[in-house]
């Protein structure tokens, strides 16, 4: 088990959603909590609201600018310490088909959701082994184990964060390091990020879905679908049935393939 108390913890998106849900539950564990958004007012506007749960600062960073990270990067160390804690949630959804996408919009996809998680741990991974503890959470998403229209580009970008996110997992447990990465697949959640979205399957609540992820480090866990039998689910199925058949089973039996339709997304 991660004891929360005192340690430092880091939260990219940590301005709204299920980042700023999170700030909350680690602030009444009694972490110390840094945010890092591209929203000035909403870090600002979270600071406010929580500064009375604990020890909360936030810094304005655009991820998909290394320049931004490595600087920010160094400006945390010198003034709050060691990162013990890193949740890598930032993320964005553009929701159109691939050939509408603009080429910026492919590119800052990939940025943000897939290349900073691994530029930002860079940063502060070597701490970690130094001081031989530390845990990296990275929210990847449903849509990083399953084929599904109008989510293309955000679909690479988080097969590429499960694919790195759980090779590191590995990669410290060969050096032994007492370093812990725990990869979050969750399903559409309630936050407004996938607003428009229409599922048969229940779309997850965001302060319980907040909850499982700080539970998940807490217990060290490795690869978490939120609901947890999506994993065996997708994995299964895609293993077992021919592809055609794993399309009829996803698009038709649970209606995946459709729920992309009316995306409006966070305006
Ligand atoms: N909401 C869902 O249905 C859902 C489902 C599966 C996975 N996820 C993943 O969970 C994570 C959090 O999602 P959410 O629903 O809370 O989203 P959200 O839109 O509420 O929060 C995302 C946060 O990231 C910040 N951000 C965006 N671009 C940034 C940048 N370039 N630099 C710094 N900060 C930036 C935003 O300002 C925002 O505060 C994302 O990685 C998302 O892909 C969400």
């Amino acid at each position: 088990m991660i004891d929360f108390k005192n340690k430092t913890t880091l939260i990219t998106g940590g301005a709204s959603g299920i980042g700023k849900i999170m700030a909350r539950l680690l602030l009444e564990r009694g972490a110390k909590v840094i945010l890092w958004d591209i929203n000035t007012q909403g870090i600002a506007d979270v600071i406010a609201e929580f500064k009375e749960k604990g020890e909360i600062c936030g810094y304005t960073v655009d991820i998909s600018d290394q320049e931004q990270v490595k600087s920010s990067a160094k400006e945390v160390k010198k003034e709050q310490g060691v990162v013990d804690i890193l949740i890598n949630n930032a993320g964005i959804i553009v929701g159109k088909y691939f050939h509408e996408h603009s080429t910026e919009e492919i590119s800052a996809t990939a940025a943000i959701n897939a290349n900073a998680p691994m530029i930002i741990t860079s940063c502060f991974i070597k701490d970690m082994m130094d001081q031989n503890f530390g845990s990296v959470c990275n929210i990847a998403s449903s849509g990083g184990l399953i084929s599904n229209p109008k989510m293309s580009v955000y679909a690479a970008s988080k097969w590429s964060l499960i694919g790195w996110s759980d090779s590191v997992r590995l990669e410290m447990s060969q050096l032994k390091k007492n370093i812990h990465f725990t990869t979050i697949m969750p399903y559409y959640i309630n936050t407004g990020m996938f607003d428009g979205v229409k599922s048969k399957i229940p779309i997850l609540d965001q302060e319980a879905a907040s909850l499982t992820i700080i539970k998940a480090i807490e217990k060290k866990k490795v690869m978490v679908t939120l609901p947890g039998w999506i994993y065996r689910v997708t994995r299964l199925g895609q293993a077992v049935m021919p592809i055609k058949m794993f399309d009829w089973f996803a698009g038709s039996i649970m209606g995946i393939y459709k729920t992309m339709e009316n995306f409006i997304g966070r305006k």
